[in-house]
């Protein structure tokens, strides 16, 4: 029995020292010190022994246990002092990396424009209105003139929602026109920046989804001379003192007269170049006197008001601001580009 204790002990010593995991080692603790373990196996068996020989062979039983309790210890120590180690190593932070830059973004070129014209129509007494994107026909046409059959009423032209073209993404911004001769009281002086949709295919001057500032004002003796001098003086406020401009006689459906107002190009200085398709000129707005039966569908006497408005081509107006060639860059949102304004 001496000789069965001294092999168990051996074996599991060997056994307990050579343990990688806890897993291991918990198995072997089962093995030799559980219920059934071997060395609960040998013990079972001391009432075999004769009465002088079973205190002898209890008290090396005992040296058996205590060893294999102290090993096991020992080796539960040893393998999560193990495990720290490589949870350290593998955890570790090397907090003298350089840090990832963060890009800060910073307002787009066009937006920049917008805040321009803004500040400047606020300081002559304008109100800004922002207004729906999507609109009713009878504001977008209607209720500015552009009656059934107007071409730009056409499918082939507008996004329209539904079968009978009553709801459509804003063909342009002049229905806040309406809506602000609805809503507010005489006299009138408004902006109404926002985007526009039209079915247009991407080219350097085109794009199916563009941004307009309308601007309207009604009052009593206003005249086509308050148009001219005003958006003559906001265009030198936008361009610098001294920029040309010219107007042309034009038509829309809700002003007459009409006028079409053009800047000399930033980039040939009126010669002629791409950038201007050789023409010198750059229309920036469309504009005119209040067609007054555009007035009394509001409901405004046009005996006792009269009225000027205009829209603006918002990117046409920041590329001439900002001397960008191509209008294709103010959508494409290339940092590289936008990093330079
Ligand atoms: N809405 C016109 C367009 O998109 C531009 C325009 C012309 C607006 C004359 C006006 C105006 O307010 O009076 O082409």
């Amino acid at each position: 029995m001496k000789q069965q204790l001294e092999v168990i002990r051996k074996s599991a010593l060997e056994a307990i020292t050579a343990a990688a995991a806890s897993e291991e080692l918990e198995a072997l603790r089962v093995k030799y010190l559980g219920k059934k373990g071997e060395l609960t196996a040998v013990l079972k068996q001391m009432g075999k022994l004769s009465p002088e020989e079973r205190p002898i062979m209890g008290q090396v039983a005992n040296e058996v246990r205590a060893a294999l309790e102290a090993a096991i210890d020992e080796a539960r120590e040893r393998l999560a002092a193990a495990k720290l180690e490589q949870q350290l190593i593998d955890e570790a932070i090397d907090v003298t990396i350089p840090g990832k830059e963060v890009r800060i973004g910073h307002k787009h070129p066009m937006y920049k424009a917008l805040d321009e014209i803004k500040e400047i129509f606020v300081g002559m007494g304008f109100t800004v209105l922002d207004g729906p994107e999507v609109e009713l026909a009878s504001y977008n046409f209607d209720k500015l003139n552009a009656e059934e059959g107007h071409p730009s009423r056409d499918w082939s032209d507008t996004f329209y929602f539904d079968e009978d073209s009553r709801v459509m993404l804003r063909s342009q911004t002049s229905p806040m026109q309406v809506r602000a001769m609805e809503t507010m009281k005489l006299p009138i002086r408004i902006i109404a920046p926002g985007r526009v949709y039209r079915k247009d295919e991407v080219d350097a001057t085109h794009s199916p989804m563009f941004h307009q500032v309308e601007g309207m004002v009604i009052d009593k003796g206003v005249t086509m001379a308050d148009l001219k001098g005003t958006l003559n003086a906001v265009m030198e406020e936008l361009f610098g003192e001294g920029t040309v401009t010219r107007f042309r006689p034009h038509h829309f459906p809700f002003t007459e007269p009409s006028c079409e107002m053009d800047v000399q190009c930033h980039k040939c200085g009126g010669k002629g170049c791409p950038t201007c398709k050789g023409e010198g000129w750059i229309e920036v707005l469309g504009a005119g006197m209040v067609h007054p039966k555009v007035l009394e569908m509001s409901g405004i006497d046009s005996e006792e008001y009269t009225g000027w408005a205009f829209g603006m081509g918002l990117e046409r107006l920041a590329m001439r601001r900002f001397k960008i060639a191509d209008l294709r860059l103010i959508f494409e949102n290339d940092v590289r580009f936008l990093e330079q304004f």
